[in-house]
Parts: structure tokens; sequence; C-alpha cells
């Protein structure tokens, strides 16, 4: 098996001996990210004022483009960045009317940043009416979504490429989307976990979703750099609105806000960009590498199954394949998730493998494992034996 590990040397070395399987949660960063970063900080310094044109003109394009080109997007300039994916849900929300009730399809599996809204939403009665379809059993979810987006009439359908408490992923994603019928549904898919993990090809779906996702994780840039990419030729006015979001129109607020034409209607306002900086390095280098996605999710199954072989060889209670929650492991994010007996039960473990050099996480009791480019197969897990 190829080893990637010489491109993480920094992360590595800061951790011998750890076996680091939260890659999902946070993924080490190549080091390739180290002169990135340090290059965000001398381009201050040489442009200083400037340095936002030069942001603006070379940088985000740069970015844009990348991204594009792993998503198969046929215009970047539809991709808008955010310090968070947080922010670019609560604008796709501003693009509703206040005084419109908001009807609301979903699963009961969205990440915090969504659902704590959402929820918090459902306090203030009135602004929102939502149907969560239940991701259990996986087998049958995307038939059951696919019956509720018939049933009724949405204004958004909000729904996971991969989802983040199992590491299930939706293969038929263009079916699902096909089952729409009300072309005034807004579609949004949370690539968070799929982007960079799991080949994905948007070109059908460009001009229907948008679909948000981020550098934090398996595109290994950090924090601080998520992105949305929206329909081309949308007339949506978010009211939760940045700066930035309407250069050409700065102070001419006489009739009304102007937007953007493409992707940046959706954007705030100043940020960090150093995060850009890093995802654009690590992005750059898996291209001279030839390290595609479609590479990397082969690569990453193969780390899987082995883990798995190794992990039955324990014969841990509760830790072993029977417990894995899956549908179809060829297309599965690329973290395992164990379903264990309670939350106690799942930070036991969680514990016990962190006194030993062994990271993971949990999520209630869900306990994941989650594998990178830095692993290679050569897993020792017989402290299972004793925990
Ligand atoms: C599915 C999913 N979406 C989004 C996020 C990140 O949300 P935010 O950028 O708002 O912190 C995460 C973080 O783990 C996630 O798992």
């Amino acid at each position: 098996m190829k080893s990637y590990r010489d491109l993480y040397s920094r992360f590595l070395q800061a951790h011998s001996g750890v076996q680091h399987f939260a890659s999902h949660s946070h993924h080490y960063w190549p080091d390739v990210t180290f002169e990135a970063h340090q290059q965000y900080w001398l381009d201050s310094c040489t442009y200083v004022d400037d340095k936002w044109d030069y942001f603006f003109s070379k940088k985000v394009p740069q970015a844009q483009r990348l991204i594009a080109d792993i998503l198969n997007l046929s215009k970047p300039e539809q991709i808008v960045f955010a310090p968070n994916t947080h922010e670019l849900c609560y604008r796709i929300f501003s693009c509703f009317p206040v005084n419109k009730k908001i009807r609301i399809l979903t699963t009961d599996s969205e990440f915090y940043s969504f659902e704590r809204q959402v929820v918090r939403f459902e306090e203030s009665a009135g602004r929102v009416e939502v149907v969560r379809v239940a991701t259990l059993p996986f087998h049958s979810f995307e038939e059951r979504f696919a019956e509720e987006i018939q049933k009724h009439c949405f204004d958004l359908i909000f729904v996971s490429q991969v989802f983040f408490n199992s590491g299930v992923a939706i293969k038929g994603l263009a079916t699902l989307i096909s089952q729409i019928q009300n072309p005034d549904t807004l579609v949004v898919i949370d690539g968070y976990h799929g982007f960079m993990a799991v080949p994905t090809d948007l070109r059908g779906l460009e001009n229907r979703i948008f679909y948000l996702a981020g550098s934090y994780k398996y595109a290994q840039g950090g924090e601080g750099c998520c992105f949305m990419a929206s329909p081309a030729g949308n007339s949506f006015r978010p009211e939760y609105t940045g700066w930035f979001a309407g250069f050409d129109s700065l102070a001419n607020f006489d009739k009304q806000v102007q937007y953007s034409d493409d992707g940046y209607r959706f954007a705030g306002s100043t940020m960090d960009f150093s995060a850009l900086y890093r995802l654009i390095a690590a992005l750059e280098k898996f291209k001279q590498e030839g390290l595609t996605v479609d590479l990397i999710h082969c690569y990453i199954q193969d780390l899987q199954k082995k883990f798995i072989q190794e992990v039955d060889g324990q014969d841990h209670m509760t830790v072993h394949s029977k417990n894995l929650l899956k549908k179809d492991l060829s297309y599965h994010g690329h973290f395992l998730t164990f379903q264990t007996k309670s939350p106690e039960e799942c930070s036991r473990i969680s514990l016990a493998l962190r006194k030993n050099m062994i990271w993971t996480d949990y999520r209630g009791s869900r306990l994941r494992f989650g594998f990178g480019l830095y692993h290679d197969s050569n897993y020792d897990l017989s402290v299972l034996k004793r925990i």
C-alpha cells in the first residue's frame, strides 16, 4: 500500500505514536499549508490595503476553479466563501420573507449548525414547519425521503450528502432531487462530509441545488473556509447580507440593495483569508500528486476494510463489525461509526482508547473512527482486548 505520510510530516511528528482516528473531525494538515499560512502573512505585508483586491482578483478565483474542477461545476464564479456553513445556512433562511412560514423537509441527522437553528426557529411559533425523516433504517432512507418530497410542497429541502452521525452517504442524490416537482423549492445539500471524500459530480445538479462544504475536514485546509455553490442566474436577495455581496453598488442604496450577479450575492463581509490560502495549497498539492478524489476514496476504502478486519480480530463486546452503521461501504463517508449501548459506554470506550493514544470521537452513543491519507494500514488495536 502506497504511503502518503510524507505529505503530513509536521502533524505526524507532533503526534508521534498517536493513532489519529479523528480525521473526520480535525483532519491533519499537509505540510504545504504551513508555507501557505506564512504566505498569507507575507502577502498582507506586501499588499497592505491592496490585499483585498489581490485576494478577490487572484486567490478567490483560484480557489473557485479548484473546487469547481473537483465537483465538475461549469461556473466557478457561482462559489462563495464564508468562515462557516452556519453563516451560509442563515443567509439561505433569510431569502424567505420574515412573515412567511418556511416549510422544511430535512432529516433527523443534520449537523447542529442547521438543526439547532431550525429548532430555534420552531420555538418562534409560525416561523417554520419541519418534517424530519429518520435516516434509520438506512436501506430505505432514500425511498422514504422521496415519498415525503412527493407528499408535500416544501419551501426548503435540506439534506446531507454524508450524514455526520453515521458516515452513510446518499448515493442517489440526483434521483432524489429529480423527484422535486416545485421549481421554487430551494434545495440545499450539506456536502461537508462529502467534499474531497466521496467522488461527487454536480454537473447535472448545478442549476438546481445549493451545495455547502468547507475546508476543515477532507479538503485539509483547516477551519475558516467554507463555501457554497449556488445555481447561476438566481435572483435571491438574502436579507442577511454583507458588503462583499455587492461590490459594484457599495454606497448605492437609493432604490434597492443590489446584489452581485454570481455566487457572491450570498456573501457576508470581511473575513480572514488565511484558510483560503491553506485550502488552495492543499488542493494544488493533491493535483500535483495526482491525488484525485477517486483515488483518495479508494485508498480510504482499503484502509476501512483492513481496519474492520483488525477490529473484528479483537473480539471487543461493542466495537465490532456487527455494530457498524452502514448501507454500502463502497460509497460511504471517510469515517466508520459503531453503535454502542449508551452514551456512557461510548464515552468510556473513547476515553479508554485516548489513554492508549488512539484518538476517536463520538456523538451520543455513536463512536466514530475517521481515516485520512496520513494513515497506513499498520493499525494496532490490541488495546480493544483490554477495555
Ligand atoms: C455535516 C456538517 N455540516 C457542517 C459542519 C460545520 O458547520 P459550521 O461550518 O457551521 O461550523 C459540520 C462540522 O462538523 C458537519 O459535520
